[in-house]
């Protein structure tokens, strides 16, 4: 499990709630009584449930202290539990089970999302969005970067990268369980400042286990700078400077029977 520091992940709060917004858009129930936010992070996705059902009642999970307390300073009038998902098995069912950018660092998606699934109430929905890029340019310079001649001493075991599975996969997984199911991908195309804010944007994610088996800061820190310039010549500036940073996502919303049997 990576470390999280919760402001450098709100750095780009704009950008990474975005899916949480179109995710939460795309689920059609009008009131849910209780949602729940897995890998709710500083809170910023659980705050979109909020707008989106006023009435309902809020508990957002995630394993991180660092993260959790974030989002009781921000967001005090909800519920927040400190909890591994690989083992949450939560009291009542939830009308809403709710995840954003959180399930990639979860491993087991085959028995994870049956079980998750299991967690919704009859009618309700499981909705869930997760990074579809492991294969994207910035990833395969993290692993290049950390492969190549001046790095991989540092490298003795893997980092723990993200893990995502196709959209066959998912659809195959709760097909048998779902009444309906959605999914959908998205190609965002963000525009940032310049190169650095895409080292700075996977500073607070994605080059997480990458860091984390680094010794000490002085080391990171001329990691990340090996990690920049590989950055600026795979990502020319536009005319004014700024650059553009794709980020492909996959979404799903798989709805729960009324009754057993479909
Ligand atoms: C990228 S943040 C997503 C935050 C927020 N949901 C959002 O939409 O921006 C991923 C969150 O998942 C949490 N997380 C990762 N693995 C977890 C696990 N096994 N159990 C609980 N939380 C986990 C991390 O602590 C982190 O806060």
């Amino acid at each position: 499990m990576p470390t999280w520091n919760s402001d450098q992940y709100l750095k780009f709060a704009r950008e990474r709630t975005q899916p949480a917004l179109d995710l939460a858009a795309r689920i059609e129930l009008d009131a849910p009584a209780l949602v729940a936010d897995l890998g709710c992070g500083p809170g910023n996705s659980t705050a979109v449930l909020a707008q989106r059902w006023p009435s309902a009642a809020l508990t957002g999970i995630d394993s991180s202290p660092a993260m959790l307390a974030a989002a009781r300073r921000d967001f005090p009038g909800h519920t927040w539990t400190e909890h591994d998902l690989t083992t949450w098995t939560p009291d009542q069912p939830y009308h809403v089970v709710f995840t954003n950018a959180a399930l990639q660092w979860v491993p087991d998606h085959a028995a994870l999302l049956p079980r998750l699934f299991g967690h919704v109430a009859p009618g309700g929905a499981f909705a869930m969005q997760v990074p579809a890029n492991a294969q994207a340019t910035p990833h395969r310079l993290m692993r290049e970067l950390a492969a190549s001649t001046a790095w991989r001493r540092h490298f003795n075991q893997p980092a723990r990268e993200w893990r995502v599975e196709s959209a066959s996969f998912y659809y195959d997984t709760l097909s048998s369980q779902a009444a309906q199911i959605e999914l959908w991908e998205t190609h965002y195309i963000h525009v940032l400042p310049d190169p650095a804010a895409i080292v700075d944007w996977y500073r607070g994610t994605g080059l997480r286990p990458w860091l984390d088996l680094l010794p000490d800061d002085t080391t990171r820190e001329r990691f990340l700078a090996d990690y920049l310039q590989l950055i600026t010549d795979a990502f020319p500036c536009q005319a004014d400077g700024r650059v553009l940073f794709p980020f492909h996502r996959l979404f799903l919303v798989a709805y729960r029977p009324l009754r057993s049997g479909l």
